[in-house]
């Protein structure tokens, strides 16, 4: 076994998640692998400003997500949505402001890596598996690089690693093209492999940047029940145009505008509020 020093940040003492936090909406009290979320907020901005050469991407965000929560974030092009997510994810650092992950988590603290291994998944747009590798072997690889220090730790893992692959290729539907060269899949199946790739992880944040975009319409309406399955287990962050898709799965939308929280509530009240037809939906 290799002696992996475990870092701190892995270490947080489990309290118990009772209560819910600030705004967030529809928190629940799962969480796994330790992270403290006992006031049932699993992800915290507060006043985060990011600027490029003078220009501001974002402009004192403040967006609270609830333990379990299934949250939609819209948007007009440029609102800052992908930027957001690099700040969640140690991509792009704030200029300041406040980015905690559970209670004690300082993501502005935190490598990439560590972001990454403290439990936060993230889907990009275009899916990047790996392409002569079958469905398997894809899974099987994206579970051994990200839990090393897990792997290590834990003797008995090797089977429970393997449950958990079965179980993702049942929950993405892949079970029966498991041996197939992920290369052969369609757009909509490859998208799915790459969220099963997050899922072995057992990410308790998901951050996904237009998860249906250029899919079917089945595949959309199976991304949707996806999802839903997903969320309470797992919190999800979800960029997304669609707004079919949107009003098919949030249960809470966050209106982006200019770098900052716009509005905020059930894709009805978004839907009715005068400045986000203005910015936004158009009359
Ligand atoms: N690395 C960067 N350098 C300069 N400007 C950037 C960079 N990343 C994003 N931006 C700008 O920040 C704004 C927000 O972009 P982005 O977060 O991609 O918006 P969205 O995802 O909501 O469409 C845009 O005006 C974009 O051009
Ligand atoms: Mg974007």
């Amino acid at each position: 076994m290799r002696a992996t020093p475990i870092p701190e940040f892995m270490l947080e003492p489990v309290f118990d998640a009772a209560g819910s936090g600030r705004d967030a909406i529809g928190a629940s009290t799962v969480a796994g692998k330790g992270l403290n979320v006992r006031h049932g907020t699993i992800l915290t901005l507060e006043d985060i400003n990011v600027s490029f050469d003078g220009f501001k991407a974002l402009t004192n965000l403040t967006l609270y997500i609830g333990v379990g929560e299934l949250r939609c974030i819209i948007g007009p092009n440029g609102a800052g949505k992908t930027t957001m997510m690099d700040v969640i994810t140690g991509k792009t650092r704030p200029d300041n402001g406040v980015a905690y992950f559970g209670e004690t988590l300082d993501l502005t603290q935190m490598s990439e890596v560590e972001i990454a291994q403290s439990g936060i998944g993230r889907k990009f747009q275009k899916p990047t598996v790996f392409e002569a590798l079958s469905v398997f072997e894809n899974l099987e690889l994206a579970q051994k690089t990200n839990k090393s220090v897990w792997a290590s730790l834990r003797a008995k893992l090797t089977g429970e690693q393997q449950d958990r692959i079965d179980e993702v290729l049942q929950t993405i539907k892949l079970d029966a093209s498991r041996q197939r060269p992920a290369g052969l899949l369609s757009h909509g199946q490859k998208q799915f492999l790459e969220i099963g790739m997050l899922l072995v992880q057992d990410p308790q944040l998901l951050l996904l940047d237009e998860p249906v975009a250029g899919m079917t319409d089945a595949e959309t309406e199976f991304t949707a029940e996806l999802f839903k399955s997903l969320a309470r287990k797992h919190s999800l962050m979800v960029v997304e145009h669609d707004m079919g898709f949107v009003g098919s799965i949030a249960d809470h939308v966050t209106v982006l505008h200019q770098g900052s929280v716009l509005a905020e509530g059930s894709l009805e009240q978004v839907q009715n509020d005068e400045r986000v037809i203005e910015v936004y939906l158009g009359r």
